[in-house]
C-alpha cells in the first residue's frame, strides 16, 4: 500500500459509497471497498481500479477477518445503510431489526474492528452516514431515521471516546443514487425538487466532495460534528 493513506469504504459498491470512493482516489488515496453486493462490488472495483472485498457488516466475524488483514488505515467510511419506510400499523419487526443491525451495529462492528489500526495512524478519522430524516421526523419510516438519530450520538460520543482520531458524520439530504431511484420517478422528482432551496435534487459527488474534506487535513480540527448536504432543506421549504 506504499506512503499512500488508506480508506476503507463500506457499502462502496454503489451510490454515495462508490462517489466518496471516486473522490477519494482522485485525491490519492488509496481505498478498499466492502460490499455484500459481490458482483456489483466487482464492477465497481474495476471501474476504480481499487481493492474490494465482500463483506457483510452485519457478520462481527468477516469484518474482523477483513480488518485483521490490513496493513494500514487512514480513514473508515461507514457508509453501507439500509432503510425499510412503514407504516407503524404495517411495521415488521424483522424488517426494522434488519434496520438497526446494518445501520448501527454494522457501524459498530466496523469502528471497533479498525481501532488499532486507525490508533496506529499518524493522522486519522471516521466518517458516519447519517441522514436528513434523524433531524426532520418524517413520518412512517419505521426505525431507520431513529437509526441515524443513534448514528448522530455515537458520531459526537465517539469523537470524545476515540480523540485524536476524528469521528464526524454527513447527514445527506434527498440524493438520487441507485438505491433512492424509485423516489424520483415521474413527477415525484419535480416536486421534491421544488422543495429544496437550491432547486435542484442532490447528486452523489455533492456528498463524496464533503466526505472528501473531512478525511482531509483540511479538516484536522473539524471533530464531533454533523454536517448536512441537502441543498438547504433543513433550514426550510421556500414558498414558489
Ligand atoms: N441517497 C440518499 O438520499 C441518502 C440520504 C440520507 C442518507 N443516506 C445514507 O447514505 C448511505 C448510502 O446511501 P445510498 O443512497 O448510496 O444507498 P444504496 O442503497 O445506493 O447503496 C448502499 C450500499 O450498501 C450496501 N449494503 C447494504 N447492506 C450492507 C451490509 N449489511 N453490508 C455491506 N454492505 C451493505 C448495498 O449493497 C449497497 O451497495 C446510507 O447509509 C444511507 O442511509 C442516503
Amino acid at each position: 500500500m506504499g506512503e499512500k493513506k488508506h480508506a476503507v469504504i463500506t457499502g462502496g459498491a454503489q451510490g454515495l459509497g462508490y462517489s466518496s470512493a471516486e473522490s477519494l482516489i482522485s485525491d490519492g488515496w488509496n481505498v478498499s471497498l466492502i460490499d455484500l453486493n459481490t458482483e456489483k462490488l466487482r464492477q465497481s472495483a474495476a471501474a476504480l481500479d481499487c481493492e474490494y472485498s465482500t463483506v457483510d457488516i452485519t457478520d462481527v466475524e468477516a469484518v474482523n477477518n477483513f480488518f485483521l488483514q490490513l496493513p494500514r488505515l487512514d480513514a473508515l467510511i461507514n457508509n453501507a445503510g439500509i432503510w425499510k419506510p412503514q407504516r407503524l400499523d404495517a411495521i415488521s419487526i424483522t424488517d426494522q431489526k434488519l434496520v438497526i443491525d446494518v445501520n448501527i451495529f454494522g457501524t459498530l462492528h466496523c469502528v471497533k474492528a479498525a481501532l488499532k489500526l486507525l490508533q496506529s495512524s499518524p493522522s486519522s478519522s471516521i466518517v458516519n452516514l447519517s441522514s436528513l430524516a434523524a433531524m426532520t421526523n418524517s413520518p412512517n419510516l419505521g426505525l431507520y431515521a431513529a437509526s441515524k438519530s443513534a448514528i448522530e450520538t455515537l458520531t459526537r460520543q465517539w469523537a470524545l471516546e476515540l480523540a485524536p482520531i476524528r469521528v464526524n458524520a454527513v447527514g445527506p439530504g434527498l440524493i438520487l443514487t441507485e438505491g433512492t431511484s424509485e423516489n424520483y420517478k415521474g413527477q415525484a422528482r419535480e416536486m421534491r425538487e421544488k422543495a429544496i432551496p437550491v432547486g435542484r435534487v442532490g447528486e452523489p459527488n455533492d456528498v463524496a466532495d464533503v466526505v472528501s474534506f473531512l478525511v482531509s487535513d483540511a479538516a484536522s480540527y473539524v471533530n464531533g460534528q454533523i454536517i448536512y448536504i441537502d441543498g438547504g432543506l433543513s433550514a426550510g421549504t421556500p414558498q414558489r
